[in-house]
C-alpha cells in the first residue's frame, strides 16, 4: 500500500520569511527577532503586526499611518454586530467571531491585489477586535460595542469589553498577549486557512476556515480546556490524586501539554508563566496558578522524557483571567484568534503573491474494488 502522511506531520506546504521555530531547543523567532528580545523590549503589538505584513519594523511615522488603517475598521457595519447578538448568549465566542466574520465575506468587496491586499489585513485586525470584543460581551449579557481610537490596540479593547479604564499593567499584559499568539507557522488553522484561500476564495472565508479549525481542543480549544482543568481539579492539594486518576490512567490528555513541533518548553509558555507571577494574581486567578505550577511538575516529570511539555496555553487562560476576563463561552480561544488574526492573513498574502497553487493533495484509496451496481430494486 502506498504510504500517506499521518497528520501531514513533516511535510512543507510553502515557504516563509515569517516565523521560525527550533522545536528541538525551544526558540521562536518572527522574521529573524528572537520572541524573548522583542517581549523584553516592549514592543507595540501593532509594531510587530506591521513586520508580519510588510517585513521590516516600522518607523514612527509608519508606525502611525498603520494604526490608522487598523483602527479604521474598529467601525464594524451594525449587520456584522447582528450576526453575533442574533444569536444566543450562551454561544461559543469563536463560533460567534466566524459567523461575524462569515457576515463581512459576504458584504466586503475584496478582490486578491498586490496593491491592497495589506490594507484589508490591516483593517482586519481592526474589524476582529471589535467583533471579539462585541462576541465576548454578548454572552456576559452586554451590548455591542466597537473600539475607540487610543494609543493602543490593547488598551482600546481593554476599554470596549469592561467599560472603563484599564491600568497600566492589563495593557501591557494584553499587548503581550497579542504578539505572543500573533503566528507559529502553518499549525492547523492557518493550514486551513491557506486551503480556503487557495482557491482564490477571499481573504474573510480564509479567517472564517481558519478559526474553524483553531476552534478545537487540540489546538486553540486548549487556551480554555486548560484553564478548565484547572478548575475542575479545583485546588492544590487535589492535584496529585487528580493526576493519578486522569492521566496516569490515560483517562485523559493533559490540556496545555504537547506540540506537534516543541520537544522542549515551549518558549511562549514561560513568558505567559512569568506575566502570571508577575500581574498580582487573586481570588480564583491566583488558586489556578498554584494548581498549575504544581501540575506542570508532575506534567513534566511523566512527559518529559518522552519530549512533551507546557505549551503556551498551559498558562494564558490564568492571564486572561487576571484581566477579568471569565473562563466560559471559549472567550479564552478567541482572544487566541485576536492575535492570530495577522499570522493567518500574512500567511495568506505570502502564499497567494509569491507561490500560490491551488492544495488538492489525494488519497490512497483502499475500498473494493470495481463492482456492478445492483438498483434499489434488485437488493436485498
Ligand atoms: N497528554 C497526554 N499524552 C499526550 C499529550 C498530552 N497533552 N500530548 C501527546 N501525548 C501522547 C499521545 O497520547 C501519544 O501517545 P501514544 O504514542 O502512546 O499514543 C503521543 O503523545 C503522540 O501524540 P499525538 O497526538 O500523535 O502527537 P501530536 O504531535 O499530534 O501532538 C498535540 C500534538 C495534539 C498538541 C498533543 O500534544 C495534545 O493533544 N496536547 C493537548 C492539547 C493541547 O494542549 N493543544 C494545544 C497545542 S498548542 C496550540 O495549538 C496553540
Amino acid at each position: 500500500m502506498e504510504s500517506i502522511s499521518k497528520g501531514l506531520e513533516d511535510v512543507n506546504i510553502k515557504w516563509t520569511k515569517l516565523t521560525t521555530i527550533d522545536g528541538e531547543k525551544g526558540i521562536l523567532r518572527y522574521s529573524g527577532y528572537q520572541i524573548e528580545d522583542i517581549i523584553n523590549a516592549g514592543a507595540l503589538a501593532e509594531e510587530i503586526q506591521y513586520l508580519f505584513l510588510n517585513g521590516e519594523l516600522p518607523n514612527r511615522s509608519q508606525l502611525d499611518l498603520f494604526r490608522e488603517k487598523i483602527e479604521a475598521g474598529y467601525d464594524v457595519p451594525d449587520y456584522v454586530l447582528n450576526a453575533i447578538t442574533n444569536l444566543p448568549r450562551s454561544s461559543d465566542v469563536v463560533a460567534l467571531q466566524m459567523n461575524a466574520i462569515a457576515a463581512l465575506a459576504a458584504t466586503e468587496p475584496f478582490k486578491w491585489d498586490k496593491a491592497t491586499n495589506r490594507d484589508y489585513a490591516a483593517k482586519l485586525i481592526g474589524q476582529m477586535a471589535s467583533i471579539t470584543a462585541t462576541g465576548i460581551r454578548h454572552v456576559l449579557g452586554k451590548e455591542p460595542v466597537k473600539l475607540k481610537s487610543s494609543d493602543s490596540l490593547a488598551r482600546s479593547f481593554l476599554s470596549a469589553v469592561f467599560d472603563s479604564e484599564p491600568s497600566e499593567r492589563a495593557v501591557a499584559a494584553l499587548n503581550t498577549a497579542l504578539i505572543l499568539y500573533l503566528d507559529h507557522e502553518v499549525p492547523a488553522s492557518t493550514t486551513a486557512g491557506l486551503v480556503v484561500v487557495s482557491t482564490m476564495a477571499d481573504m474573510y472565508s480564509g479567517v472564517a476556515g481558519a478559526l474553524a479549525a483553531l476552534k478545537g481542543p487540540l489546538h486553540g480549544g486548549a487556551a480554555e480546556a486548560a484553564a478548565m482543568q484547572f478548575k475542575e481539579i479545583g485546588s492544590p492539594d487535589m492535584v496529585e490524586s487528580w493526576f493519578k486518576e486522569n492521566i496516569d490512567s490515560g483517562k485523559k490528555r493533559l490540556m496545555g501539554f504537547g506540540h506537534r513541533v516543541y520537544k522542549t518548553y515551549d518558549p511562549r509558555a514561560k513568558i505567559f508563566k512569568s506575566i502570571a507571577e508577575n500581574i498580582g494574581l487573586t481570588g480564583e486567578a491566583k488558586n489556578l496558578y498554584e494548581i498549575a505550577t504544581k501540575l506542570e511538575k508532575l506534567g513534566v516529570n511523566k512527559f518529559g522524557p518522552r519530549g512533551i511539555y507546557p505549551n503556551t496555553d498551559f498558562y494564558s487562560g490564568i492571564v486572561y483571567m487576571a484581566l477579568g476576563f471569565p473562563l466560559q463561552n471559549n472567550i479564552y480561544t478567541a482572544l487566541f484568534a485576536l492575535s492570530r488574526v495577522t499570522g493567518w492573513t500574512a500567511h495568506f498574502i505570502e502564499y497567494v503573491e509569491e507561490q500560490h497553487r491551488l492544495i488538492r493533495p489525494r488519497a490512497v484509496y483502499v475500498g473494493p474494488q470495481e463492482r456492478k451496481y445492483i438498483p434499489l430494486q434488485e437488493r436485498k
